[in-house]
């Protein structure tokens, strides 16, 4: 049964990238209906238009600037769109908002973030930075990356997979990064592989 799969980015697209390459090569049985950036200029869209997957922009601005609908209409507007391309799952791909509780109801659907750090550690932004500057000072010598379904609560939530990365103060910061990226392609392609939203499970046993 194909996992329908629309994916939500911010900026390039690499782990969109990696998602598409996998079922390109038939390693994946998922077809994306729909990626959604809030960013126009973001490249992952480009890589979705050149896979011939439709593409959505929708920036949060008109609705928090003034005389703005709010943040929760954003999110239910978002919802929407969303819901119209009869979702399985949603994937966060590199998508920068924190979407709240109403978003996460009004999809009805499980939505599955990629996140680099491990469970527990080191949530929000610039996880990698940050890793990386508590390795110089001394204070870890790993970290890693995880796959896990969104609860209201940021970067936490039921753990779907994860993946160790070594810091290597000596190979440098880019090769660090590098490193972190591959292996966040990797487990996402893992965790999908095996991935089963609920319907799908229950549909299987019947
Ligand atoms: C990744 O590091 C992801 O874990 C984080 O944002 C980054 C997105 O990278 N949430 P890309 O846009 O997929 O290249």
């Amino acid at each position: 049964m194909t996992l329908r799969l629309p994916v939500m980015i911010s900026g390039h697209g690499s782990n969109l990238q990696a998602v598409l390459d996998a079922i390109e090569q038939r390693r994946l049985e998922v077809e994306i209906p729909l990626v959604v950036s809030n960013r126009r200029a973001a490249y992952g869209l480009e890589r979705a238009a050149h896979a011939g997957v439709p593409t959505h922009y929708a920036p949060l601005r008109p609705y928090t600037r003034a005389g703005g609908e709010g943040r929760e209409a954003y999110d239910r507007a978002l919802a929407a769109v969303l819901r119209a391309v009869r979702p399985d799952a949603i994937l966060l791909a590199g998508f920068m908002h924190v979407l709240s509780e109403a978003f996460l109801q009004s999809v009805g659907v499980p939505v599955i973030n990629l996140h680099p750090a491990l469970p527990g550690q080191l949530p929000g932004v610039k996880a990698i930075e940050r890793a990386w500057e508590q390795a110089c000072a001394g204070q870890r010598h790993e970290t890693g990356v995880m796959v896990h379904e969104v609860v209201p609560e940021i970067d936490a939530g039921p753990v779907l997979g994860t993946a160790t990365v070594a810091i290597e103060i000596s190979k440098g910061f880019d090769a660090f990064k590098q490193a972190m990226h591959r292996a966040e392609h990797g487990l996402l392609i893992d965790v999908l592989s095996r991935y089963k939203t609920p319907s799908l499970s229950s549909l299987e046993t019947t």
